[in-house]
Order: structure tokens, then C-alpha cells, then sequence
């Protein structure tokens, strides 16, 4: 993502002109913006310094992931007490979350009319493609900060040209949807995979609280996981809603770059690894944490607390447009398919005994018993001497890469 500088000579050839090459229109679009450019494995959106930014007469931030990918990314939009945003309109696609306060967001219509909705904190809402769109603070005492993740570095880096990304006027009538799509309004719809596991998904443009939506047994991802997938505004970016219960945790797996994993209720932690690694990563769990696991990477997600524990994912390829075919495999079921079956996921009998382990310790600290001792057993786990809970990392041979 560097432009790399230019010379007047090439030292090799000096009387040829240095090409231009290896740019990156997207980032060379971040760092005009003059906001701070964040890069970590993850962040507290929360806590990310913001400055003002002139495409939106707000303030904001770019929070970039190392895990990104090529696709994704996100910044943070914040806007002041009693404040609105400058309407806005491009053609990458955005879902946004509301991180904190209260406010509503105005749509320009494709027929000509506007639209207007009201959220609060942990309200989804996606902006149609290339819909004009502006974002109003209703507290007089609080700011607002949104979430917003977008597949901008793909757009950009396709069409490498500013003015029809941002200042384009081509009206996209079916990206809408029907009107009570704006109103928390939708339509369910379920699929089953070749797998056999049946997947429900929710077309809208809104959700008013992701805490409180209704959610859809997924016992493949984990004995009590509860889950449901969205189409936004009929868009190729994807988002899921996923629950563990109280007391248990996921079966780890792993998926292409640019999931955006945002968690949204309760508290726990993530572990992450690549297959052959002998430590684990570990990104933790409260409101406001935002990472995105890399590119075939392992994940797992812990519930620590005393309540379910819920997160938001929003990548690159829908249920309905899958984009890739990575994704599209994810959309068969190949996420929830076990590694020793040629998916991605591991199962808990499969498991390297230091992840449960860890997970019990943790359980010791915040008080919740373990709701899992009918598949492991915890009292022997939670005696093994160290030369058991060290080295490589235990797993069966996978059948390799991008299945
Ligand atoms: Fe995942």
C-alpha cells in the first residue's frame, strides 16, 4: 500500500524514465484524507483518536487491520453533539454500526425522495450503493460514533479515479429494496446447505439492536451457537450475527481476509493461530473491538462472561453474491465442515488441550462454570503438567490450502 517514490532516473537504465508502478489508489485516497491512519491487528473503536475530516464535515478515523486483506477496510465516523454529517455519496458499498449515541440517517432515494430513520447504539444499517446519505447527532450531550465497514480499497483500486467513486450519478434502483427495509422492517428466508445444515438469513436495510434480533440454532459452529446471516441493501458485502451461549465457546475455523469482527455483547477473547505456529495470538472481547482475522488463519471465539456473548462479522461476498469462490464456499458450508472432511473448521475432540485449558482458567477468574464437561474432560485437562501445554500446536493435517 506504498506509492513508491518517484526519481527521475532509473539507476539501471538511466536514460528510461522510472515507471509508474505498484500503486495503491486506496491508500494513496487514506492518506489524503488528513485523519490518522490506525493500523493494528485490531482496535478498540472506541478509544481511536479522531480528527476532523473534510469529506464529511465530521470527525474520523481510518482503523486498517494487518488482516484486512485486499478488499476491506473500515473508518470510524464520529460526529458531535447536536452535529450532521455532509452528505456523502461513492460507490463502495458500507454497513454501518453504531458504536455509541443516538442519531438518525437521511437517505437520498433512487426515485427522487428521502428517507429518514432514527438509531442507538448497536444499530446496523447499510447505505444502498451510491446512495446519497447523511448522518445526524439527535443528543445534545453525547457524541456519535459509527463504525463504518466498506469495500472502498476495492472500488478505488478498480477504477483509480476519485471523481467517479465519490461524484458519480448513476442511480442504482434495485440496491433499495422495499420501503420497510429503512424501517427495521425485512424478510427471512432459510437455505440448507449440501452439508445439511440449514442457514436463515434476513434481507433489510436496517436492524435497530443487534443485541436483541432474533437468532437461528447453528449447532455446526458449537453446541448452543445461534446465528443469522444478512443482505443489505441486496449487496455483495455480508454480514452474520453470531451468539454463544453462557459458559461455552466456537470451534475454531478459519476463511479469506476482510471479515471484519466486531464484538458486540459481552466479554471473552479470541485465539488465533496459523497452522504449525507454537503460540497462540489472543485479541480480547468487550463493545467497541473490531479485528479482522488474516487470510486462512485459525480463530476461535471465547464467551468468558456471565451472559450469551454476540459479535457482528462483515466481509467481502454475500450469501446471495458471494464474489469469491472462497466465499461461495463459505455460503456451501465449508466453514462449518471439519478439517479432517476436507472444511476449515476444528473440531473440539480435535483441539490442542491448551485452548481448553486456557478457557478454564479464564472461567476461574470471572466465577462462570463451564457448561462444556460433557465433551472434554475438564478435570484431567485442568491437570496437565507443562510439558503437555507447549510446543506446536496440536491439530490434524489439514488437507492444505483454500478449500
Ligand atoms: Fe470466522
Amino acid at each position: 500500500m506504498n506509492t513508491p517514490i518517484q526519481t527521475d532516473a532509473n539507476p539501471a537504465a538511466p536514460d528510461i524514465p522510472q515507471s509508474r508502478v505498484l500503486v495503491d489508489p486506496y491508500a494513496d485516497w487514506a492518506q489524503s484524507q488528513g485523519i490518522p491512519i490506525h493500523l493494528d491487528f485490531g482496535h478498540n473503536l472506541l478509544a481511536l483518536e479522531t480528527q476532523d475530516w473534510s469529506l464529511y464535515e465530521a470527525r474520523g478515523c481510518l482503523a486498517h487491520t494487518h488482516g484486512a486483506g485486499d478488499f476491506m477496510a473500515n473508518y470510524v465516523l464520529e460526529v458531535a453533539v447536536s452535529a450532521k454529517t455532509k452528505p456523502v455519496r461513492h460507490l463502495y458499498e458500507m454497513f454501518c454500526y453504531v458504536l455509541e449515541g443516538f442519531g438518525s440517517t437521511k437517505i437520498w432515494l433512487p426515485n427522487g425522495q428521502t428517507k429518514v430513520f432514527e438509531w442507538g447504539p448497536k444499530a446496523m444499517f447499510a447505505i444502498p450503493l451510491n446512495c446519497q446519505y447523511q448522518l445526524f447527532n439527535s443528543s445534545g450531550l453525547d457524541r456519535v460514533r459509527v463504525s463504518c465497514t466498506h469495500d472502498a480499497p476495492l472500488t478505488l483500486n478498480l477504477y483509480h479515479d476519485e471523481d467517479f467513486v465519490f461524484n458519480n450519478p448513476y442511480v442504482f434502483k434495485d440496491r433499495v429494496g422495499q420501503a420497510k427495509y429503512f424501517d427495521g422492517e425485512g424478510d427471512l428466508s432459510a437455505y440448507t446447505h449440501k452439508t445439511g445444515v440449514t442457514r436463515n438469513v434476513w434481507e433489510t436495510n436496517f436492524v435497530h439492536d443487534l443485541t436483541h434480533f432474533k437468532l437461528y440454532e447453528l449447532e455446526a459452529r458449537g453446541k448452543g451457537s445461534s446465528n443469522i446471516s444478512f443482505i443489505l441493501a441486496d449487496g455483495t458485502m455480508h454480514a452474520h450475527v453470531s451468539q454463544i451461549p453462557k459458559g461455552r465457546y466456537k470451534k475454531a475455523h478459519r476463511h479469506a481476509a476482510g471479515t471484519h469482527v466486531h464484538a458486540v455483547d459481552g466479554t471473552g477473547y479470541s485465539l488465533l493461530w496459523y497452522e504449525g505456529d507454537s503460540q497462540f495470538k489472543e485479541f480480547p472481547w468487550a463493545h467497541g473491538f473490531m479485528y479482522t482475522p488474516p487470510y486462512w488463519m485459525f480463530h476461535q471465539h471465547f464467551n468468558t462472561g456471565p451472559q450469551p456473548a454476540r459479535y457482528l462479522a462483515c466481509s467481502l461476498g454475500s450469501r446471495r453474491y458471494p464474489f469469491i469462490s472462497l466465499r461461495r464456499k463459505s455460503a456451501e458450508g465449508a466453514g462449518s465442515k471439519s478439517l479432517q472432511d476436507g472444511g476449515r473448521q476444528l473440531e473440539y475432540e480435535d483441539q490442542d488441550p491448551r485452548i481448553h485449558y486456557k478457557w478454564l482458567q479464564e472461567l476461574a477468574t470471572t466465577g462462570v462454570p463451564s457448561e462444556m464437561g460433557e465433551i472434554f474432560d475438564e478435570k484431567a485437562i485442568s491437570k496437565l503438567p507443562a510439558n503437555e501445554l507447549q510446543g506446536v500446536i496440536k491439530m490434524p493435517k489439514s488437507s492444505g490450502l483454500a478449500v
